[in-house]
């Protein structure tokens, strides 16, 4: 497999935005870091709208300064670049039912996710470009470093070239909201949906599982809660070992552990084969993400996932959860913890 290509400042001509009309469709988490931070680049503010519904986010959008659009049909006749940029499991119903029919034949749309378009969600005129800037941060982490002068990591696609010249906007658009600067890296949809739903739907469940069992295990040996809750993740050590690991590299971050640590997590790391980690891997990415079965399945409750109290599967998923051993724990011990903290502030 080759290597990535990397893109910087220097591939990318900020010119080719000239003159259009740019249009964010949302203004929440990466909406609103990366409008600011296509105004601060320059491109003057009467040339971006942010087409949002009424609510709390076209208030924060119009307290900052930006014209707002709430008519999704109007935003969308005047947009020669759209960001997409409200939730993936509501883009299709709006894109498809409010934008896509009065967008112009040649508009660019940008996209910070692979997911609706690997899925074939959404629906484009064949001239259109569609391209994917997609940060791998978090919004405000977008919007902080581009303040401090820094870049952050993203991953850069044409995924429709409807213009012949799809790839040029896509950088100008990467280095407008700042994401060539530390490079972009050429990706595309289907890989960045195969890595990004292989992460949430088999890598962390299984950490989830592994610290949930790994408490009950040692609660049973008999260490308290107040103990396990620290030891494991309140103290924040994870957080800074993936930091480590960032920085100083996945197992070269372990030499700041003690050489028992050390010794205890090389030997144990080797010893496991990992290969019924692989076929479980294997078989959520081939039989559940790259063919399609958990968009389906996700299709068919999206409006739910709208809905108040436990009609809203995903509130039903957290009632769930947080009945295991390790949340009603870590429950008794915040209420303990802010009991202290009161009597000690009055
Ligand atoms: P968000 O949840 O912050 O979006 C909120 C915005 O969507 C608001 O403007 C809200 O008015 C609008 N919105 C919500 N429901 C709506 C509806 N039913 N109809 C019309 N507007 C609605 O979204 P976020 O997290 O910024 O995600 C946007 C895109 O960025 C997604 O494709 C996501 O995968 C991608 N992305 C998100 C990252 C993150 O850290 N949150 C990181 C990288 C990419």
């Amino acid at each position: 497999m080759p290597s990535a290509k990397i893109y910087y400042d220097s591939d990318a001509d900020p010119s080719l935005l000239d003159n259009k009309q740019v249009v964010f469709l949302g203004f929440g988490n990466q909406g609103a870091a990366q409008a600011q931070n296509l105004r601060d680049f320059g491109i003057p503010n009467e040339r971006i709208l942010i087409a949002n519904r009424q609510d709390a986010y076209a208030e924060d959008a119009k307290s900052k300064g930006f014209i707002v659009e709430h008519d999704f049909v109007k935003a969308a006749a005047v947009a020669d670049v759209l960001f997409l940029l409200i939730p993936d499991q509501v883009q299709p119903r709006v894109f498809n039912e409010q934008f896509s029919p009065s967008m112009k034949e040649g508009a660019t749309i940008v996209i910070a996710s692979g997911y609706n378009v690997f899925f074939k969600l959404l629906q484009f005129k064949p001239q259109q470009d569609v391209v994917m800037v997609a940060p791998r941060m978090i919004g405000s982490s977008v919007r902080s470093l581009f303040q401090k002068g820094k870049g952050f990591p993203c991953f850069v696609s044409v995924e429709q070239d409807g213009s012949g010249s799809g790839l040029g906007t896509a950088l100008a658009l990467s280095r407008a909201i700042g994401a060539t600067k530390a490079g972009a890296i050429a990706s595309s949809a289907r890989e960045e949906t195969a890595m990004d739903l292989l992460a949430e739907q088999a890598l962390w469940p299984n950490i989830i599982m592994l610290f949930r069992e790994a408490f009950s295990v040692l609660k049973e040996a008999g260490c308290s809660d107040e103990a396990l809750c620290y030891e494991m993740w309140m103290s924040k050590e994870p957080a800074e070992i993936f930091e480590r690991a960032a920085e100083d590299g996945f197992i070269g971050q372990l030499k700041h552990h003690s050489t028992v640590s050390q010794f205890g997590q090389l030997s144990g790391a080797l010893s496991l084969d990992g290969i019924a980690a692989r076929t479980h891997f294997k078989d959520i990415l081939n039989n559940q993400i790259l063919n399609g079965k958990f968009c389906r399945d996700l299709s068919k409750i999206e409006a739910d996932l709208e809905l108040d109290g436990l009609q809203n599967p995903l509130n039903e998923l957290y009632r769930r959860a947080e009945q295991t051993e390790l949340s009603q724990a870590e429950k008794r011990v915040r209420e303990r913890l802010a009991d202290l903290l009161s009597s000690t502030t009055t």
